[in-house]
């Protein structure tokens, strides 16, 4: 009994303080050890700004358009004159659904199997079909083919080509969100807080692809305005969309088109009434702010992200109706929604794109009183 009491007591003044350091030690050493360099985003500004008209509870009056047809609806193309849209899905296809403009009945038709994950898609002038795929590049897709038309500029490739637009003259606005992180790993890109997007143009009549601006936190959608003077992209890690002048006195010059946004933003979309659509795949929730104040918070999560699955802090998502001054006008919320990627608006309906769903989101706006006409 003594013998005993005596290696308790005489293990426990060793033991103690050993198991007290034991996890600081550890932490210190996986901390030392992790490559993983996070750096400080000195932009970005966890504020909100105030949006005229909030709904913040539409997910009750969601339909789902073409359920179990489209894994994973990313970005959204009108045809105005079928009344149909094209959607990139996450089983690699881009798909044409049918029947959604007159509210006739649904039809959905494969067009083009990238082999890789399609993401933003546009039309071109004569109904061409464009894509950027996250994995393949600047697409040009038509029934059951598939043309690689840029998939690297200065020298450098594309690692995740992600939204686009095209003007008029053929010519193709896109954003590769990073050069240096895939969408299997886009979370690091954001994690890391550095800088990897690049603004492109694709000159159709000479196959070249020239950079407009690189050195951009997460450059995601893009959509021209209108007049085709000036362009908006997004970058999501600030929570941002900026405008970039294509035309006129300050023809290649930036300024800020909407900052402070609720959410993180992805595809931005014109409806051809007066209204940019983004898509906010999360809400500016606390904890993002914090993740994205603090680089050592960023580290820490690489660090414990291989331990445990982290938890899934995404929610608050919706799509922001933005006037053409970058006034933030409507906003459609819900805390249900999540990884959504963007909105178009179609007569009275509001499309939802997600990265995840297997559907299609339908929104009727004229529950909404004043919604954003
Ligand atoms: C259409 O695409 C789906 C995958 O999304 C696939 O399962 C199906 O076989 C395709 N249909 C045709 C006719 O190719």
């Amino acid at each position: 009994m003594a013998v005993v009491e005596g290696v308790k007591k005489g293990g426990g003044k060793l033991l103690a303080p050993l198991i007290a350091v034991a996890p600081v030690v550890i932490v210190v050493a996986l901390w030392i050890v992790e490559p993983f360099d996070t750096s400080p985003i000195p932009d970005y500004d966890p504020e909100i700004r105030h949006v005229r008209e909030q709904n913040l509870r539409v997910a009750r009056d969601l339909e789902r358009v073409a359920e179990g047809l489209v894994m994973g609806p990313e970005d959204l193309a009108y045809d105005a004159q079928e009344g149909a849209v094209y959607v990139t899905t996450a089983d690699g296809w881009v798909k044409k659904v049918e029947g959604v403009a007159y509210g006739g009945e649904i039809a959905v038709r494969n067009l083009s199997f990238t082999g890789g994950r399609p993401l933003g898609v546009a039309l071109g002038p004569s109904k061409e079909v464009f894509v950027c795929d996250a994995y393949k590049g600047l697409l040009k897709v038509a029934d059951n083919k598939v043309e690689v038309l840029s998939d690297g500029a200065e020298g450098v490739k594309f690692k995740l080509a992600d939204g686009l637009d095209v003007a008029s003259d053929g010519t193709i606005y896109f954003t590769d969100a990073s050069y240096k992180y895939d969408l299997d790993h886009h979370m690091l890109d954001i994690f890391e807080g550095r800088p990897h997007g690049r603004l492109l143009r694709f000159e159709p009549s000479t196959g070249e692809t020239h950079v407009l601006l690189k050195g951009l936190y997460f450059a995601n959608g893009l959509a021209l305005s209108p007049n085709q003077d000036f362009l908006v992209y997004c970058e999501s890690t600030l929570a941002r969309c900026v405008k970039y002048w294509i035309e006129g006195d300050k023809k290649g010059s930036t300024e800020i088109f909407i900052d402070k946004l609720p959410g993180v933003p992805d595809n931005i979309r014109y409806d051809g009434e007066g209204r940019f659509w983004i898509g906010l795949a999360t809400g500016k929730t606390a904890f993002f702010n914090i993740m994205l104040k603090y680089a050592v918070v960023r580290k820490a999560m690489v660090i414990v992200s291989k331990f445990i699955m982290l938890p899934e802090f995404q929610m608050n998502g919706g799509v922001l109706a933005v006037s053409l001054t970058g006034e933030a006008i409507a906003l459609y919320s819900d805390p249900e929604l999540s990884k959504v990627t963007g909105g178009i608006k179609i007569g009275k309906y509001l499309y939802i794109g997600y990265l995840d769903k297997s559907y299609i989101g339908r929104l009727d706006l004229k529950k909404y009183a004043a919604s954003a006409h």
